[in-house]
């Protein structure tokens, strides 16, 4: 109990001079859009990327500056009959639809709401057979009563991960808000869930409410407004604990949302040097707590990267090093961590081109997904402002294409770290990006990496399109990440580091190939990353070939921001006082 108030105090000392009061949250996009401004010379602290957005963007596209969703959430303990407003959004799991013998519903929520309609609930959900299933839902429209509409929100039979089921409740309520062009909602849960995980209820709910509403709209002739803009949780309790919660949960979903703004953005807008003044604006922004360098090819020459800038050589955008430090308001530091991201704005495959049937060249605008997890997850910690820790978020940007300036198949390339490479495939570039970029992570006196990258096509045949798999010799910092991501609600697989599938990345004239056979292709490309890693830094790889894209809403996920930030805080001194969800459960 004690750590929990100490907990509290942390955060509301850190949000004492943001808008909210009393228990009402805002989310409000305090800082610039992204990149809407290309041509904007930005920060003082970036003064060596210069020369950033001398040309036109090509086809003269400018992302337009749209409002992200602005709610109010309310964490309440009133009487849902007394509740008026537009949608009212009742959670039910399974077994809260059973009736007793007289046919009456035995929750009393419901009972209570279906004795007031005249039976209308019952008869609906019956004749919808609406059984409370995960991401089932119906909608009464009503007349007369307090609340415009009243739907059903189904969790499924029980919880399996606190974060995933409530972020569909809360997806659920944007999604018939949007439909209802409803201005305000009330959530309730028929049954309440354990005092234990009141907090990580209402932040899952608020998270999947903001990212359920968000569109990218930015590239569309005509932008859509987000209607909804207070929400109400009723029964979770109220206070200053649940309010800092839920902005905790605002901050990463800014986060999360700029991760995918980043994603979402074509190789045309989103160039090295737009990614580059993206980290800027985040060091600017936060500029308490970050710093930034961001160096170009020549200064990468200098720092002996001849494996990031063979990648980068045929591009006439040019590459951009970012580099940005985090370091918490006081200067006390107990952990030294650094997050690499792969940041491919664009991947041709290079002189192996992805010409072959199902290669999807026309979606390696995405092959950044690991940039924008690191940058999305910078911006987060910029706001939440983590004490003890220190993280450094490092980019080694560019793009991969074909020119007379390009590297070639068969070319020998030679790392920061002193390592002979010959690349017998151009297309397997996400790993000499990384390579240079792991090793400048290890000089910064680091204690972990972790690294996430849209590395291999093999891991999405292993692990299909919605789990990351991860790599890592150290059994500490898997466990690490593995409840960072439960605690995230994202899917992640750890797989193995086989040393013996090493032998096919021998090469005869150089220390080792850049691609081996085509079987355990997401194993080989993490053991090459092993070979620039420092052996006394605890080092992490996530491959999310898989999960940057939803394939079918034909958009960004966002994935790997949330893991990150809990990655972040749980190392962080804040978490010494603050269990996780499934330690408070046991
Ligand atoms: N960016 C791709 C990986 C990728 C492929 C991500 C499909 C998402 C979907 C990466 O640079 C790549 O091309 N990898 C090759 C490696 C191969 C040449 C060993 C691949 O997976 O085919
Ligand atoms: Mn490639
Ligand atoms: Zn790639």
């Amino acid at each position: 109990m004690a750590a929990a108030v100490a907990a509290v105090a942390f955060f509301a000392s850190r949000i004492c001079c943001s808008p909210p009061a009393g228990s009402t949250l805002f989310f409000v996009r305090r800082f610039q859009r992204p990149f809407p401004l290309l041509r904007r010379r930005t920060s003082r602290l970036c003064s060596m990327a210069r020369a950033l957005s001398t040309h036109d963007t090509l086809g003269l596209t400018k992302p337009v500056a749209v409002d992200l969703p602005q709610i109010t959430f309310s964490a309440k303990e009133i009487d849902i009959s007394d509740w008026k407003g537009d949608v009212l959004a009742v959670a039910v799991f399974e077994k809260d639809m059973s009736k007793g013998s007289d046919s009456k519903f035995e929750n009393p929520i419901l009972k209570l709401l279906d004795d007031q309609l005249g039976n209308l609930l019952s008869e609906t959900s019956a004749e919808e057979d609406f059984k409370g299933k995960p991401g089932q839902s119906t909608v009464l429209r009503l007349h007369g009563y307090g609340f415009k509409r009243l739907s059903l929100v189904g969790i499924g039979p029980c919880a399996p991960s606190v974060t995933t089921a409530y972020k569909v409740i809360g997806e659920t309520v944007a999604i018939a808000a949007k439909n209802a062009q409803a201005s305000n909602a009330a959530v309730v849960l028929a049954s309440k869930p354990s005092e234990n995980f009141r907090l990580d209820v209402a932040s899952a709910i608020a998270s999947g409410t903001i990212l359920g509403l968000f569109e990218d709209t930015r590239f569309k002739s005509e932008s859509k407004k987000y209607f909804l803009k207070y929400v109400d949780i009723i029964g979770l309790g109220s206070g200053p604990e649940l309010d800092e919660k839920l902005n905790y949960a605002s901050n990463i979903c800014s986060g999360v949302i700029f991760g995918k703004e980043l994603v979402n953005a074509p190789a045309n807008v989103l160039t090295p040097g737009a990614l580059a003044e993206e980290a800027s604006k985040i060091a600017s922004s936060y500029s308490d707590v970050f710093t930034a360098k961001i160096f170009d090819a020549d200064q990468c020459k200098e720092m002996k990267m001849g494996s990031y800038l063979a990648v980068a050589a045929a591009s006439s955008n040019p590459p951009h090093f970012i580099h940005l430090c985090y370091k918490p308001p006081d200067g006390n530091v107990k952990t030294k961590l650094a997050i690499v991201g792969k940041g491919l704005t664009f991947d041709s495959g290079g002189y192996n081109i992805k010409a072959g049937p199902g290669s999807s060249i026309e979606l390696m605008k995405f092959d950044m997904g690991g940039s924008a997890a690191t940058l999305g997850a910078a911006k987060a910690i910029g706001q939440i402002k983590p004490p003890g820790v220190e993280v450094h978020f490092i980019v080694a940007a560019c793009e991969n294409m074909i020119s007379g300036t390009g590297m070639r198949p068969g070319d020998i390339i030679t790392a920061s770290n002193g390592k002979t490479i010959e690349v017998n495939n151009t297309d397997a570039e996400g790993r000499l990006t990384l390579a240079d970029a792991l090793v400048y992570a290890c000089n910064q006196g680091i204690e972990k990496v972790v690294d996430l990258a849209t590395l291999t096509g093999a891991c999405v045949v292993a692990l299909g399109p919605t789990i990351a798999g991860f790599f890592s010799p150290s059994d500490e910092l898997a466990k690490e990440i593995v409840s960072a991501s439960e605690v995230a609600g994202e899917k992640l697989w750890r797989m193995p580091l086989e040393d013996s599938y090493w032998d096919s990345m021998k090469s005869s004239v150089a220390d080792m190939l850049n691609t081996g056979g085509r079987q355990g292709g997401a194993i080989i490309a993490a053991l090459f990353l092993k070979q620039f890693v420092d052996e006394k830094v605890q080092w992490l790889h996530i491959d999310m070939a898989g999960p940057v894209w939803n394939d079918k809403k034909r958009t960004a996920t966002g994935f790997g921001v949330s893991t990150l930030v809990e990655w972040v805080v749980k190392n962080s001194s804040q978490s010494e006082l603050e269990p996780s969800p499934n330690e408070r459960a046991a």
